[in-house]
């Protein structure tokens, strides 16, 4: 059996597992008052417990310093389900069944009479393992992030190694502002749990298009052949927002587009398209893998940076016929704030696989549309035969994994225009999830839970992984210092970023490609 069929095997082995039992147990979720809360992470454990995916028994603790009761909690995430769920309406039978499993404690994350609350709490439940086996959600600022640990330690809830239940700390991105505030957390958050109970949430990595990252290239020998250098010219990564910072500007003044979006979501595709092919799909065999890939790609100094690293900030311009202000207009945005909406950038994966090929990531807010996309350029044919007989430019082969919206993947190739005479012209192939599989696509926050409570972590950044990200970041950020965004580093609301990202490309003949989506998804942005 070759090195594909074993992955074949393997990921078949996998994929029969859809449905895992899990053991009793109790969420408690810190920050249960907030924007996260509601938004995601209530309605992604109200639909595990429509679809039957919840344990057996279980129980959701909110736990946050404003006055409420559990009864008011409830009123509220009812509401709130109303709004984000994304199945309506919302089912009343089943909304009621789930509220009876929720209730709230109120506590301050600084007090530990609030952990003794919350623990006199989860000692209420009857049954062992709901008081045994706990996942706490760390949905507060980091800045909370330690202290809660510490508390939880102090007050008999987590134990180190888990040999009492289990207990799982799930932590909320941005982790850390940079590589020594990042191994800082991490020492704290060692001290009083294992590694192997710290889960790093990416939301990226629950997107069901992101996980088949790597089963499109490991289960399919038609590319798994191609994907090196030799056949790949370069590849692309954009993941683009339409919408501005809006309300998040105090949030964004203190993060920018770089700690914000490459540090994790870019960075974890790009380890995804480019990794080695793991031992197995145990979780630690692809983190390995995943890491090793972080590590190889090459270090970037000053002047790297100045020459491979392009930022930008928005100014106002008009989208949709309507004035968009600039992200210094923005509320909670200082008037001469220097912070980047838009990092372009090109990196260098210097091993043997990709050496010499170009990888192209990009993000940014008020762009044309909301979209990201892996495109995978191949090598262009010698031009023996159609340019120098017919002087025509063909493009070369491309395949571009689209990881929303119209998620799907599109192989582009050159066919013959029917009638007398050469003529080729590019065409494509498409595969759509939505008319494959049908509409039906969990929330990324559904999966990530699910697998939390099930206690596996391929789906979360390990310790290393996020060190070695912010290792990169930190290189990019100390070049830039202090130095005020030129007149070159600006781009109008609802264009692809600044001249110097489309520079950034022509250097080497390469240009970047606009993600295609049909009228109807762009007029929704
Ligand atoms: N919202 C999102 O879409 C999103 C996306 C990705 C990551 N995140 C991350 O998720 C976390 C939460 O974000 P968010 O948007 O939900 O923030 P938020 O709306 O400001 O909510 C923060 C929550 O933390 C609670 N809190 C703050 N200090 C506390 C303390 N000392 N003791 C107890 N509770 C405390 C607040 O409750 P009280 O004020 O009632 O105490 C509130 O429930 C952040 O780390 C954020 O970076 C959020």
């Amino acid at each position: 059996m070759n090195q594909a069929e074993q992955f074949d095997d393997l990921l078949t082995c996998r994929l029969g597992q859809t449905q895992r039992s899990l053991e009793p147990c109790s969420v408690v979720i810190f920050g249960a008052s907030g924007d996260l809360t509601a938004r995601k992470l209530i309605p992604a454990l109200y639909h595990l417990h429509q679809e039957g995916q919840m344990p057996s028994d279980y129980r959701i603790v909110g736990f946050a310093r404003r006055e409420k009761t559990d009864d008011s909690w409830r009123d509220e995430l009812r509401q709130a389900l109303d709004e984000f769920s994304r199945t309506k309406p919302v089912d009343a039978v089943v909304w009621q069944d789930f509220a009876g499993h929720l209730s709230y404690t109120r506590g301050d994350i600084t007090e530990p009479e609030a952990f003794q609350a919350l623990e006199r709490q989860l000692s209420s439940y009857g049954k062992e393992p709901l008081r045994r086996n706990l996942l706490f959600y760390l949905a507060t600022p980091p800045s909370q992030f330690g202290q809660a640990v510490e508390q939880l330690h102090t007050c008999g809830l987590l134990h180190k190694g888990g040999e009492q239940g289990w207990q799982r700390i799930v932590i909320e991105k941005p982790f850390g502002r940079d590589l020594e505030s990042a191994r800082q957390l991490n020492r704290e958050l060692t001290r009083f749990a294992s590694e192997q109970q710290v889960f790093r949430i990416d939301h990226y990595l629950g997107k069901e298009t992101v996980q088949n990252i790597l089963m499109f290239r490991f289960s399919n020998s038609i590319f798994e052949r191609l994907w090196a250098r030799g056949s790949i010219s370069h590849v692309q990564i954009t993941v683009a927002e339409h919408q501005g910072v809006e309300q998040r500007g105090g949030y964004y003044e203190e993060a920018g587009a770089l700690r914000d979006m490459v540090q994790n979501h870019l960075l974890q595709i790009l380890s995804l398209v480019a990794m080695e092919p793991p031992v197995s799909l145990d979780a630690e065999a692809i983190r390995d893998e995943k890491v090793k890939l972080l590590r190889s790609l090459r270090p970037l100094s000053q002047e790297d940076v100045a020459r491979q690293v392009v930022r930008g900030q928005y100014f106002a311009g008009v989208v949709d016929g309507e004035l968009r202000p600039g992200y210094r207009q923005e509320p909670k945005v200082k008037p001469d704030s220097n912070v980047e909406t838009y990092v372009g950038l090109k990196l260098f994966v210097d091993n043997w696989r990709w050496s010499g090929v170009p990888f192209y990531l990009r993000t940014g807010k008020c762009l044309p549309v909301s979209a990201s996309e892996v495109r995978v350029q191949f090598c262009p044919t010698p031009h023996v035969l159609f340019a120098a007989d017919c002087g025509q430019q063909l493009d070369a082969n491309a395949l571009a994994l689209r990881l929303q919206p119209e998620e799907g993947i599109y192989l582009r190739f050159n066919g013959k225009v029917p009638g007398i005479g050469v003529e080729v012209r590019p065409v494509r192939m498409h595969f759509s999830y939505d008319s494959e599989f049908g509409a039906y696509t969990p929330e990324a926050y559904e999966r990530l839970l699910l697998e939390a409570m099930a206690g596996d972590a391929t789906l979360f950044i390990r310790r290393d992984e996020v060190e070695a990200a912010w290792g990169i970041v930190d290189s990019i950020r100390g070049a830039w210092g202090q130095r005020p965004l030129s007149n070159r580093e600006f781009y109008s609301a609802a264009t692809w970023g600044p001249v110097a990202a489309d520079d950034l490309l022509a250097q080497a003949g390469h240009a970047w490609h606009e993600p295609l989506l049909t009228n109807h998804v762009k007029k929704g942005r």
